[in-house]
């Protein structure tokens, strides 16, 4: 078994801003070449700060990729995008009080997420959404 800390319990079983923003300034989505899970990440920016407002995830993923996600989304609320581009997966596995080495790949799916969505916003990059399930 897993040693988790209780941070990660907590966002896996009490995730925070689950779902997918309505009209959303930036889509990231990401496919996790390790275990083949996904996720979504959709924000909303208030053009006059550049601040991002409100951020929704939506992940087929294991728990530590609901945690990393969950708390990324607290990460990210309030922040600038020039804020938001300096957020690590290393970041996200240390306001979650660690995460196991093997479990790390799944806060980079996080990173990576976030990495297409700002894209996305600089309208550098449209989302592509992946083509099904690669079962674990
Ligand atoms: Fe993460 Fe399947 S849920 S590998
Ligand atoms: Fe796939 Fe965690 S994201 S095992």
């Amino acid at each position: 078994m897993w040693d988790y800390t209780e941070k990660v319990k907590d966002h896996f079983l009490h995730p925070r801003n689950v779902g997918e923003i309505e009209n959303p300034d930036a889509v990231g989505i990401i496919g996790n070449i390790v275990c083949g899970d996904a996720l979504k990440l959709t924000f909303k920016v208030d053009r006059k700060t550049n601040r991002i407002i409100d951020v929704k995830f939506q992940t087929f993923g294991c728990a530590s990729a609901i945690a990393s996600s969950s708390v990324l989304t607290e990460l990210l609320k309030g922040k600038t995008i020039e804020e938001a581009q300096k957020i690590t997966n290393q970041d996200i596995a240390d306001y979650l009080g660690g995460l196991p080495e093997e479990k790390m790949h799944c806060s980079v799916m996080g990173k990576e997420a976030l990495e297409e969505a700002i894209k996305n916003y600089k309208g550098e990059k449209q989302p592509i959404e992946p083509q099904g399930r690669i079962i674990c």
